[in-house]
C-alpha cells in the first residue's frame, strides 16, 4: 500500500484529501498543528502534530511517516492561513505569517520528504494547495494572492527540476470552497460571499470533498504523465474574462 502525508489534515480540504486517499488505498500519515484524529480503519491513519514552517517539525513528520509504515509515495502540501486588508495597512506580521505557511511550508516539505520520495516506488508525486488566488488578483487579497502565486510557480520549477527523477509536483488550485477558513466570511459578510458565488459559473462554493477528489486523482498513477499543472477547481470561475458575469453577458 502506498504512503501519502497530508498537512492541515485536522481540518477541510486536508481531511477530506486524508479520508478519500484512504479510501483510494493510501495509507496517510496526517499532520496539523495539533495532532489530526481521523474516523478511519485501522492500520490506515496516524496523525502527528507540527507547524509546517518548522524544518524540524518537517523532518519529524517525514521520518514518523517511515517510521509508522515503512515508506513515503505522495505528499500533499495543503496547510495554509489566510488573510486580507489593504496594502497600506495590512499588519507586516500577518504577511509575513501568509508567507511562511503558504509558501515557505511547501519548500520545507518538498525538501524534508525528497530523500524518501527518492527511494520510492509508488507514485512519486507531490501536490501543492495553492489557490485561483495564486493565479490573479483580489483587491485587498495581496498578500495572500502573492503567496499563493509564488505556490503556483515552485511547483512549475519543481516539476522542471524534478521531473527528470519521476517525481511529479502539481497544484490545485481551489475557488472558494466550504471549510474552517472561509466561515468567517460567510458568517460576518453574507453579501460578499454572494457576490462571490454569483461569480462562479457553477453558481455555487466546492465542497472540500471535490478538492480533495482533483488531489487524489493528481496523487495517482491515473495523472502519471501529468506535473507542472496548477489545475484550476472552482467552479469555472478562471475561465472569465472579467468582462461578464455568468449568463449575463450578450446573447
Ligand atoms: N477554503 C477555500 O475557499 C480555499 C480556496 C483556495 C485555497 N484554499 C487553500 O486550501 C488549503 C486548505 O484550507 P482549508 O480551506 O481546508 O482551510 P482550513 O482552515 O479548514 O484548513 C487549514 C488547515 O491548515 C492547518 N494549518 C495552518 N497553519 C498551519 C501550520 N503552520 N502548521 C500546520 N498546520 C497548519 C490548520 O490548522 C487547518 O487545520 C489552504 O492552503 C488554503 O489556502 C482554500
Amino acid at each position: 500500500m502506498p504512503v501519502a502525508l497530508v498537512t492541515g489534515a485536522a481540518s477541510g480540504i486536508g481531511l477530506a484529501t486524508a479520508l478519500r486517499l484512504i479510501h483510494d488505498g493510501f495509507r496517510v500519515v496526517g499532520w496539523d498543528r495539533e495532532a489530526p484524529e481521523l474516523d478511519a480503519p485501522p492500520g490506515t491513519f496516524a496523525g502527528i502534530a507540527g507547524d509546517v514552517v518548522e524544518r524540524a517539525d518537517n523532518e519529524t513528520a517525514v521520518a514518523f511517516a517511515l517510521d509508522s509504515f515503512g515508506s513515503l509515495d505522495a505528499v500533499c502540501l495543503n496547510a495554509g492561513v489566510t488573510g486580507s486588508g489593504p496594502i497600506d495597512t495590512f499588519p507586516l506580521e500577518d504577511f509575513e505569517r501568509i508567507l511562511a505557511v503558504d509558501l515557505k511550508g511547501p519548500v520545507l516539505g518538498v525538501r524534508a520528504s525528497l530523500p524518501a520520495l527518492r527511494r520510492s516506488t509508488g507514485p512519486r508525486s507531490i501536490v501543492v494547495t495553492a489557490s485561483t488566488s495564486g493565479l490573479g488578483g483580489d483587491p485587498g487579497m495581496w498578500a495572500y494572492n502573492a503567496a499563493k502565486a509564488g505556490a503556483v510557480n515552485l511547483v512549475r520549477s519543481l516539476a522542471m527540476e524534478l521531473g527528470p527523477e519521476g517525481i511529479r509536483v502539481n497544484a490545485v488550485c481551489p475557488g472558494p470552497t466550504v471549510t474552517a477558513m472561509t466561515s468567517r466570511l460567510r458568517e460576518a459578510a453574507p453579501g460578499k460571499a454572494r457576490e462571490l458565488t454569483a461569480a462562479i459559473p457553477l453558481q455555487r462554493w466546492a465542497a472540500p470533498e471535490e478538492v480533495a477528489a482533483a488531489i487524489a486523482f493528481l496523487v495517482s498513477s491515473q495523472a502519471s504523465f501529468i506535473t507542472g499543472v496548477a489545475l484550476p477547481v472552482d467552479g469555472g470561475v478562471t475561465a472569465t474574462t472579467g468582462q461578464f458575469r455568468p449568463a449575463a453577458g450578450p446573447r
